[in-house]
């Protein structure tokens, strides 16, 4: 696990968009792992500042994003696809037929994941992956549990989640109740995995995430053992963990 302290959240934006350019410089087919919420939204917006100045070419990427709601249809100001496009892919070179975001409208969940896992499969797997945090140890919606979720799934969301999610809609009863979610295995199989934090409000979950107990009940915690897991999270969110 390595840990890279930034001064605040332009910086920890930065430096993640860093860490993505180097990966499609060094793979310009790689497979991008992407998270939506409020967190990566800087580190979409820097990646389009270098495209624009032509720094970086997303023409052979392929993405495949973590989670969608389910119930919301593409369109839906508030659904991940809608996300996507607005923050990120509208502005780059990205072509459409390599973008994959699970059909959120498609009321078949089981269609739905099984489809999904099946495009991880054939894209080979991912090169990088980008993940927030939720207040709950969240990663894509991979919600506390008692056994940690392989495969993709439709899931319930927990209160924390809804809770935290209802700033985005006009009230909390807007908020879907359940969400398709890419599983903690595919994210684990990610050759690498990148996540962001930033804010005093991530600092007690970042540190019982990263030094706790490796437990379902804070599904973050596997990440201790992936291989090659980075975090970059800004000083508050650091603050409740000892850095050395
Ligand atoms: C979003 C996702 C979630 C968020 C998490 C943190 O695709 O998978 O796990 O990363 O809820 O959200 P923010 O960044 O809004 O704090």
């Amino acid at each position: 696990m390595k840990i890279i302290s930034t001064d605040n959240y332009d910086d920890m934006s930065k430096k993640a968009a860093n860490i993505i350019l180097s990966q499609v410089i060094m793979k310009p087919n790689a497979v991008l792992g992407l998270a939506t919420g409020g967190t990566p939204v800087g580190t979409y917006k820097q990646l389009v500042e270098w495209y624009k100045k032509g720094d970086i070419d997303f023409s052979e990427v392929t993405t495949v994003n973590l989670d969608e709601y389910r119930g919301l249809p593409r369109e839906h100001k508030q659904s991940y696809w809608y996300f996507m496009h607005i923050n990120f892919f509208n502005h780059v070179n990205i072509k459409k037929s390599n973008i994959h975001i699970p059909d959120g409208f498609d009321m078949d969940a089981q269609k739905v994941c099984k489809e999904y896992d099946n495009i991880i499969q054939s894209v080979g797997g991912i090169d990088l992956q980008l993940l927030g945090i939720g207040n709950d140890g969240h990663i894509g919606f991979n919600e506390p549990a008692t056994v940690f979720e392989t495969n993709t799934h439709c899931t319930d969301l927990t209160n924390s989640t809804i809770e935290a999610n209802k700033r985005f809609f006009e009230n909390g009863e807007e908020v879907p109740r359940q969400a398709y979610t890419m599983g903690i295995k595919a994210i684990m199989q990610a050759k690498k995995v990148l996540m962001v934090a930033n804010g005093e409000s991530k600092a007690d979950i970042i540190n019982k995430a990263l030094f706790g107990p490796v437990t379902p009940e804070v599904p973050a915690s596997i990440l201790q053992i992936h291989p090659d897991f980075i975090l970059v999270a800004d000083k508050a969110a650091l603050s409740k963990i000892n850095v050395n």
